[in-house]
């Protein structure tokens, strides 16, 4: 489970809607919602709003974060550019689980174009009340963190 109850939540210009979605949904779930923006619908680049939300896990400050821009796709390769950081971008419940109880992922994209709202909070439920189950799915996440290293 997580180490703290604090989540960085972001997007770029074409998930803000969403994003609020989900923020009003987990802070009613316990979270401590630590949204970094932006709040205006000007068009932005997806790459700065991964990294940062990404440094906010890497660092400690948050133990998970979720991102999201039109695909899900973009900021989350950005995300996974920051050592530390495994991102799954999911479209379904079951991938958000999995992401979490083999592959440790502590942070989540979803693609605002892709998915309705109501999915997007079944996808954030489930990657939220899931857990890592370590043994075998540990050596293999270790094995990711020595590529990164
Ligand atoms: C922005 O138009 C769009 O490219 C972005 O939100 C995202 O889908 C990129 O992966």
């Amino acid at each position: 489970m997580a180490d703290n109850k604090r989540i960085v939540l972001s997007s770029d210009h074409a998930a803000i809607d969403m994003r609020q979605a989900i923020a009003k949904h987990i802070a009613a779930k316990g979270w401590e919602v630590v949204d970094i923006g932006p709040t205006t619908p000007e068009s932005t680049h997806y790459p700065k709003h991964g990294e940062a939300a990404a440094q906010k896990v890497a660092s400690g400050d948050c133990a998970l974060g979720i991102i999201l821009c039109g695909t899900g796709q973009g900021i989350m390769m950005a995300a996974n550019k920051v050592k530390g950081i495994r991102c799954g971008v999911c479209s379904e419940p079951f991938s958000a689980r999995m992401t979490r109880e083999h592959n440790d992922a502590n942070m989540l994209s979803i693609g605002a174009r892709v998915v309705g709202e109501s999915l997007a909070l079944e996808i954030v439920d489930a990657f939220l009340d899931a857990a890592f189950e370590g043994g075998r799915h540990g050596t293999r996440v270790d094995m990711i963190k020595e590529i990164e290293a």
